[in-house]
C-alpha cells in the first residue's frame, strides 16, 4: 500500500478502508472488475438495485451475469452511459467505465442508478408515445377512402360534369355540399373527391349526423374536456374535428342537426379552431369538409330549422346528384359492374331495370341484384322472375299501358299469376297440393318446378 504523506503525515486518504467506506456510503450501486474480469468489489447498494449479493465477489462476472456488458468496456476501454437494464422485476441505468492506471486497463467499473419514480414515469411515457403514434398511423390506414372517380360509373352527360366538377374542386381546400336524394352515390363522390386531394394520405373521417343523438354530437365532433378537475386527472377525448386534422371531415346528413350544433359548427368553420366540450382554450385543427343531405336545406332554412349562414360556409361548392331515373343510360351499365361478369342475364333484363322507377336509386338497385344473384340458380339466367314482386307488379303495368307485351313474357306472367290464384286457398300437405295440380292438368313434380320458377312458397 502506499500512503500519502503530506507535511511528514501519514494522511487517511492512503488507507483502503477511506476508500472502501467511500464506496459503501455511495449512493450509486458499485462493481469493480479487474483485468481478468473477476469481480473484486461491490457495495450494498449495487445489492440493493440489482439483487446481486457479495458472495460474487472473487468470482468471473460473466459466470454469474452472461448479459452484463461490462467486459466489453474491458475490452474496448471505451466508456458506456445510460445503459437501461432489465433483470426480473428490477429496472435499472448504469454507467460503465474502464479503470486505467499508467495508460493500461486494469479493470472496469459499472454504476448503477435505480430508476426514480419520474423516469419510470417518463420511460412509459416515452412507450405510451410510440403506441399513440402506432395508433395514429394504423388510424390513418383504416381512414383510408374505398372509392375514386374511377368507380363512378357515368353515362349521362350531366353525370359527367359533375364529375368534372368535383375532380376540379379535388385541387382544392373548398367546402364541398352534395344534394341528392338517397342511394344517389353522395358519399361515393365526398371518397373520390378526398381520394383525388393532396390530404389523400391523411385520415377521412365520415360522420352521420343522423345517426349520433344530438345531446352526444358535440362531444363526438369536438371532443371534451382534459386536465385536472377537483385535483383529479380527467382523461380527454379528441373528437372528430381533431381525428381528421389534415384530412377531411364529410359531415352526412347535414340537415339533420340541431340548430344548437349548427351554431357551433358554423364557428368552428369560421375560426379554424375547435374548442372541446367543457375547455377554454382553442385548438387549431385543418379540416376539409364535406357535407352532405338529401333534404332541401333552403326549404329548412324557410322553417327556421337550418341556418343560412352556415349553408353559405358549406355550399362554396354545390354538387346536385341526379336521381338514377334521370340518367337510365347508366342502369345498365351500373347493374353489369354489379353483377361483375359473373351472371348472365337474359335480354330482357336489362330493359326491364331500365323501365323501374328506382326510388332508392343505385342502393336499390345494388340490393335487387343482390336479391336476383341469391335465387337464381347454378348454370341459369337470370331473368325477370328472379326480381322482387313488386318491381314485375310495375313492370307488367307498365307494358299493359304500352298494350304490348313479348309473347313468352305474357305466357309467364299469366301462368304465375294462375299458379297464385290457385295456390291461395289450398293447404300445404302434399295431398291438398296434388288436387290443384290435377286440377290444373299437370303433375304435381311440374306443379313443385312452377312453384320453385316463380319463387312461389
Ligand atoms: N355512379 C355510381 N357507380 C357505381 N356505383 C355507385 C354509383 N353511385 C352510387 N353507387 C353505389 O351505390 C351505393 C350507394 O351510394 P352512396 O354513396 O352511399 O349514396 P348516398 O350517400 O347518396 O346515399 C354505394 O354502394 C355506391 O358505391
Ligand atoms: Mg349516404
Amino acid at each position: 500500500m502506499v500512503l500519502n504523506v503530506n507535511k511528514g503525515m501519514v494522511t487517511i486518504e492512503g488507507t483502503v478502508e477511506w476508500w472502501k467506506a467511500i464506496v459503501e456510503s455511495m449512493n450509486d450501486g458499485v462493481l469493480v472488475i479487474d483485468q481478468a474480469g473477476i469481480v473484486r468489489t461491490i457495495n450494498p447498494e449495487y445489492t440493493r438495485i440489482t439483487g446481486v449479493t457479495p458472495d460474487i465477489i472473487g468470482k468471473p462476472l460473466v459466470s454469474y451475469r452472461p448479459g452484463a456488458r461490462l467486459p466489453e468496456t474491458l475490452a474496448s476501454g471505451k466508456s458506456q452511459v445510460g445503459v437501461y437494464r432489465k433483470t426480473h422485476d428490477r429496472e435499472y441505468v448504469v454507467d460503465m467505465a474502464p479503470v486505467v492506471v499508467n495508460d493500461e486497463i486494469v479493470g472496469a467499473v459499472s454504476v448503477c442508478k435505480s430508476l426514480n419514480e419520474v423516469q419510470l414515469l417518463t420511460l412509459e411515457l416515452e412507450k405510451q408515445r410510440q403506441k399513440v403514434k402506432e395508433l395514429q398511423e394504423r388510424m390513418s390506414a383504416l381512414h383510408r377512402v374505398r372509392y375514386t372517380f374511377d368507380d363512378i360509373i357515368r353515362a349521362e352527360s350531366n353525370m359527367q360534369d359533375i364529375v368534372s366538377i368535383a375532380k376540379k374542386t379535388a385541387a382544392t381546400d373548398l367546402p364541398v355540399l352534395i344534394g341528392g336524394e338517397s342511394g344517389t352515390g353522395k358519399e361515393l363522390f365526398a371518397h373520390a373527391i378526398h381520394h383525388a386531394s393532396l390530404r389523400s394520405d391523411k385520415p377521412f373521417i365520415a360522420v352521420n349526423c343522423s345517426a349520433i343523438p344530438s345531446d352526444l354530437i358535440e362531444n363526438e365532433l369536438f371532443g371534451h374536456f382534459e386536465g385536472v378537475l377537483y385535483s383529479k386527472p380527467v382523461i380527454g377525448k379528441a373528437g372528430l374535428f381533431e381525428m381528421a386534422d389534415g384530412g377531411t371531415l364529410f359531415l352526412d346528413e347535414i340537415g339533420d342537426l340541431s340548430l344548437d350544433v349548427q351554431a357551433k359548427l358554423l364557428r368552428v368553420l369560421q375560426e379554424g379552431a375547435i374548442r372541446r366540450v367543457g375547455e377554454v382554450e382553442e385548438r387549431r385543427v385543418d379540416v376539409r369538409i364535406i357535407a352532405s343531405t338529401h333534404r332541401d336545406l333552403q326549404q329548412l332554412i324557410t322553417k327556421g330549422l337550418f341556418r343560412n349562414d352556415l349553408l353559405y360556409r358549406l355550399n362554396t361548392i354545390d354538387l346536385q346528384i341526379p336521381p338514377l331515373r334521370e340518367r337510365k343510360k347508366e342502369i345498365p351499365l351500373i347493374a353489369q359492374s354489379l353483377l361483375a361478369d359473373r351472371f348472365e342475364v337474359e335480354e330482357n333484363v336489362l330493359k326491364f331495370l331500365t323501365q323501374y322507377d328506382w326510388p332508392g336509386n343505385i342502393r336499390e338497385l345494388r340490393n335487387v341484384l343482390d336479391y336476383a344473384k341469391c335465387l337464381v340458380d347454378e348454370n341459369e339466367r337470370i331473368s325477370i322472375r328472379h326480381f322482387p314482386d313488386f318491381m314485375q307488379k310495375q313492370h307488367t303495368l307498365l307494358n299493359e299501358e304500352k298494350g304490348i307485351l313479348p309473347l313468352h313474357e305474357a305466357v309467364e306472367v299469366a301462368e304465375k299469376q294462375i299458379l297464385e290464384t290457385s295456390l291461395q286457398s289450398c293447404g300445404p300437405t302434399v295431398g291438398e297440393r296434388q288436387e290443384v295440380a290435377d286440377l290444373l292438368g299437370i303433375s304435381l313434380a311440374t306443379l313443385y318446378n312452377k312453384m320453385k320458377k316463380y319463387n312461389i312458397k
